[in-house]
């Protein structure tokens, strides 16, 4: 099956099955978002920055320096970073890290090798090789500008930064994990000024997405808009 109306396969990051990208800054419900759609389109879901926080802690367990870009890249091609088709799952040499990679320290430490070159080219082939039919629905922070530029359908996610920390306090909280408001505040401000700023791929919206503001929005209906969007796109 191919997603374009025109054979664009020789285009690196032009899979032969339906992509959803959708990109955007922390806690503004990217992956509870992704997952839905996934389950109503019938697809798979690729969490990408699940895979940054796996090439952090794989950093981390080998005690490199954060900034030590070939030598986390080497480990990056070593170790066998591993995601299962829902993305629930994440193995780093066939040892289960899907809770270790969620910490605060690996959300930060994810954050600066994910302004490394090295480290970005490390990672391409994985996702796009996630890509597989009947279609993904991929989010992080470039899906829609470098991973797949030739995306069915590109989002970008957006919400107040007030209420982004708000829900990611309640998902931590919900998680059973202690959570400050003002803390998880300033590690996402932080956070998302180095992906915005830095110079490889930084997080922005594709020039053909839809911009959907979620401050107001309820998860159902940022769902539906999305499914809604995708179905008007692409009519089964
Ligand atoms: O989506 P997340 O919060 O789990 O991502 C963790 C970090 O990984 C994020 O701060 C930046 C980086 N990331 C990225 O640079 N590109 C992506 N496509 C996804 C995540």
């Amino acid at each position: 099956m191919i997603a374009q109306g025109h054979d664009t396969r020789a285009t690196p990051g032009t899979p032969d099955c339906f992509v959803v990208a959708i990109d955007g800054p922390a806690g503004a419900g990217k992956s509870t978002v992704a997952r839905r759609v996934a389950v109503e389109l019938g697809f798979g879901y690729v969490d990408s920055g699940a895979l940054y926080r796996a090439a952090a802690l794989a950093a981390l367990q080998a005690d490199l320096d954060i900034d030590d870009e070939s030598g986390i890249a080497k480990r990056i091609s070593e170790a066998r970073i591993a995601l299962s088709a829902d993305s629930r799952s994440v193995r780093i040499d066939d040892i289960e890290v899907s809770a270790a990679i969620r910490t605060p320290e690996v959300s930060q430490a994810a954050s600066q090798v994910s302004a490394l070159p090295a480290v970005r080219a490390a990672l391409i082939d994985l996702q796009r090789r996630a890509a597989v039919a009947p279609g993904i629905v991929a989010d992080g922070r470039d899906i829609g500008t470098v991973i797949f530029p030739n995306a069915s359908l590109k989002v970008f996610l957006d919400a107040d930064p007030a209420e982004r920390a708000k829900r990611r306090t309640d998902e931590l909280v919900g998680t059973g994990k202690a959570a400050d408001l003002a803390d998880v505040r300033r590690e996402m401000d932080e956070r998302d000024s180095r992906d915005r700023n830095r110079e490889v791929a930084p997080l922005r919206a594709a020039d053909d997405a839809i911009i959907v503001d979620s401050t107001a929005m309820g998860i159902d209906e940022v769902v539906g808009l999305i499914v809604n969007e995708f179905r008007v796109r692409i009519p089964t």
